[in-house]
């Protein structure tokens, strides 16, 4: 017996067929109409005509889509710095705030001072927030910890937060994000290599290292050393990538077999001709780029149309991305990067589950898939990325279980 239905939806974007869309199959994508969902024990049974459920959800009117996946935050953290918002808007540049000790030494200390509870409780809300919003898995990072003991904390406290949410959590050790004040790059980066990684293989802390590429953070060269730390432990690599100027870390992760590398906003034109030759993910985060108004934007048109994997993640952080909503990060890859929004949503779904190594499982409405269902009280998908103020998520199903009814949404659920 199919415990629930979500029945007749009115347009259905299921993502069918297998591994990452990008090139053909990407453009391929299309969309269905008086599609019904079977659902049976947390995993999806059926796509196809109606037939009776314990419990049904009338997705009359509505689009059905795959859970959101945003294979790309900062939670958790502890603490806004809209202050700092402030200060840009009115002309100080990110990199100076950094200079200054503001920045991510200043999430660093808010964490630090913060207790675990309140950490938890902070980070619960905003995972509440993304749920909310449709987002039924998402990436944890450390990077906030910048000691050996505070990324380890970060860490189990990203743990901790994977166990109370109802989402599916991957984590990241982001190793390498600022300097820390007491070392030099080289020194903290051995450190990291040495003790942090085998520290957080040896817990199960995280499945992938990050680093963050900058001319105000780390090099290539630390990139390259934490890779060769990372291999041996069976951890994946991805780097903050080209989001300030062009620090040629896409083509270097395209070289290395990164799993990905984000943001790209410098990226230039042979280096997209890299990742599109490579399984390398180029993970797009339009929310820092509205957030920093940015007129450098990634060659998004030129990574779909050479056939690079593209995904969207929210980089969700208190300084460059205060923002959790998927629905809104499909708007804005849409308006700032010129993508169509079926492919924003391949890219937020399917494409995201690759980066964050839950492709298998998640990120389409095909039998045997985890049951994550996005009801959406619009006719067709391309109304969310029209409408960005209007929140469309109607109903949220997260492993079976319906996590999330909008106001309203009530009547349509029957047993
Ligand atoms: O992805 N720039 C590096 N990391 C973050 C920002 C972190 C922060 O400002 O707290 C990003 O944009
Ligand atoms: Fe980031």
């Amino acid at each position: 017996m199919t415990s629930l239905v979500v029945r007749d939806a009115t347009q259905i974007v299921t993502l069918q067929g297998s591994g990452r869309l990008r090139g053909e199959s990407l453009r391929a994508v299309t969309s269905d109409a008086g599609l019904s969902v079977g659902i049976q024990d947390g995993s999806i049974e059926s796509v196809g005509r109606a037939s009776g459920g314990d419990t049904e959800f009338d997705a009359s009117g509505c689009t059905v889509v795959p859970g959101f996946v945003d294979c790309h935050t900062h939670v958790p953290f502890f603490g806004w710095r809209a202050d700092e918002d402030a200060a840009r808007l009115s002309g100080i540049r990110y990199e100076t705030l950094h200079r200054e000790e503001g920045g991510i030494f200043r999430s660093a200390r808010l964490l630090a001072e913060a207790e675990d509870a309140d950490v938890l409780a902070f980070s619960s809300r905003l995972a509440g927030e993304m749920l909310r919003s449709g987002t039924t898995s998402f990436e944890t990072k450390s990077g906030y910890g910048l000691s050996l003991s505070a990324e380890l904390r970060q860490l189990r406290l990203a743990r901790e937060l994977a166990a109370s949410v109802p989402q599916t959590v991957v984590s990241t050790c982001l190793a390498a994000h600022a300097v820390p004040k007491d070392r030099s790059a080289g020194e903290w980066v051995g450190e990291a290599a040495n003790e942090l990684l085998p520290a957080v293989a040896a817990e199960g802390l995280a499945t992938s290292v990050d680093v963050y590429v900058e001319s105000i953070a780390f090099a290539l060269e630390h990139a390259a050393r934490l890779n060769e730390a990372a291999k041996p432990l069976g951890m994946g690599m991805r780097i903050h990538a080209d989001q300030l100027e062009d620090g040629q870390g896409g083509s270097f992760a395209a070289r290395w077999g990164f799993a990905s590398a984000d943001h790209l906003n410098h990226t230039s034109l042979p280096a997209v001709g890299d990742l599109a030759a490579s399984d390398t993910v180029a993970v797009l985060l339009p929310g820092a780029t509205f957030t920093l108004r940015q007129n450098k934007k990634p060659l998004a048109r030129n990574l779909i149309e050479e056939g690079a994997t593209v995904a969207l993640g929210s980089d969700l952080n208190p300084g460059t991305s205060p923002i959790a909503s998927m629905p809104f990060v499909m708007a804005l890859a849409c308006r700032l990067y010129g993508l169509r929004p079926l492919e924003a949503l391949a890219a937020a779904t399917v494409n995201a589950a690759h980066v964050c190594g839950l492709g298998e499982t998640v990120g389409r409405l095909a039998p045997g898939y985890r049951a994550d269902v996005v009801v959406l009280d619009v006719p067709a998908f391309e109304h969310v990325c029209y409408r960005p103020d209007h929140d469309a998520v109607l109903a949220v199903i997260c492993g079976g279980e319906v996590v999330h009814l909008a106001p309203g949404a009530e009547d349509r659920l029957r047993s």
